[in-house]
């Protein structure tokens, strides 16, 4: 039986590539973009809009379109998150609970759902974070992302829901923007560096991040999703690990590109939430689990982004 894929959030960093790679591999047609805006390629004829929070909406779409998997990535980020943090808290969970249930009420049969660097917190070890790690989440989106790998972990144990999760770290894409997360700094400076030839970083010069290019992170999440369910060990949410660097070792290796860019540093709130989480992960288990390995390091991402962004910017 050919699989009938939801994708929610489509129109954000991680969807917009997110629906384009698994529409290769499983056909135009049998791959619904949602999201709450109107479609930006008015030619995008497979697309509904659709309020996460609109629970019978949810329903009737996965009837309407007989899915049998949803990836749902809509949510607000973490910076965002700290502003509205109700608005946080339900948008991040009750959507994510609605699925759960269609799942376990065996309308979908497989669910994925991104978690975050952001569920660990200021009593973490801060390098080579390991998979179990002390998380005391200390920001809204931390905990909503936290305690929705409980909800996942608890509907797979009791209701045997074939859920599948990631903790990606922060994502480095030229398509689409990221919006209101405290890691967008590292794709701005991208677009900043070819357009202005300079760039002020909201977080200092020292905080270093694990990070990862959105190719890596794309095939990352197809292969969870693709790898046999028996081999998976968790349930809650895989580390994954690619890069780790600051905002003055990005810089410097833009700077052997474009020797005349410069950076300067001026922290707001969002260093407290980057001082919070992780600068760098450990992923053996998803390694070990389903073979997981990165291809993008920081020489050549920044390569990618630059020559993308150069012709998608007319620079
Ligand atoms: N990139 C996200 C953020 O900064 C972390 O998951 O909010």
């Amino acid at each position: 039986m050919t699989e009938k894929i939801l994708v929610t959030g489509a129109l954000g960093q991680i969807g917009s590539e997110l629906t384009t790679a698994l529409r290769e591999i499983y056909g135009e047609k049998n791959v619904l973009a949602t999201d709450i805006q109107e479609p930006e390629k008015a030619n995008d004829s497979y697309y509904e809009v659709l309020n996460v929070m609109d629970a019978e909406q949810i329903s009737e779409i996965v009837s309407k379109h007989e899915i049998t998997i949803v990836y749902h990535l809509a949510a607000m980020l973490s910076a965002t998150a700290e502003k509205f943090p109700k608005k946080g808290w339900d948008l991040n969970m009750d959507s994510l609970l609605t699925f759960l249930d269609l799942a376990k009420d065996k309308k979908i049969k497989q669910l994925y759902w991104p978690s975050s660097i952001a569920i660990f917190g200021n009593d973490t070890p801060k390098n080579n974070t390991e998979q179990n790690a002390h998380a005391i989440p200390a920001t809204v989106y931390g905990i909503s992302k936290r305690a929705g790998e409980f909800w996942c972990n608890y509907y797979h144990e009791k209701f045997g829901v074939d859920v599948r999760s990631i903790r990606y770290p922060g994502l480095i894409s030229w398509k689409t923007r990221p919006g209101g997360g405290t890691t967008d700094y590292a794709v701005d400076i991208y677009y900043q560096a070819l357009e202005e030839g300079k760039y002020e970083c909201f977080l200092s010069e020292n905080s270093a991040l694990p990070m990862m290019y959105m190719d890596d992170a794309i095939r990352a999440t197809i292969e969870l999703m693709q790898a046999d369910a028996d081999k998976l060990t968790i349930r809650t949410s895989y580390n994954l690990s690619a890069l780790s660097f600051t905002p003055k070792e990005i810089a410097e290796v833009i700077k052997k590109k474009m020797p005349e860019f410069e950076i300067s540093y001026n922290p707001d709130f969002r260093q407290a939430i980057a001082d919070s989480w992780p600068a760098s992960i450990d992923d053996s288990v998803a390694q070990k689990d389903w073979n997981w390995k990165p291809e993008f390091d920081l020489e050549k991402m920044t390569e990618a982004m630059l020559k993308n962004l150069k012709v998608k910017l007319n620079k």
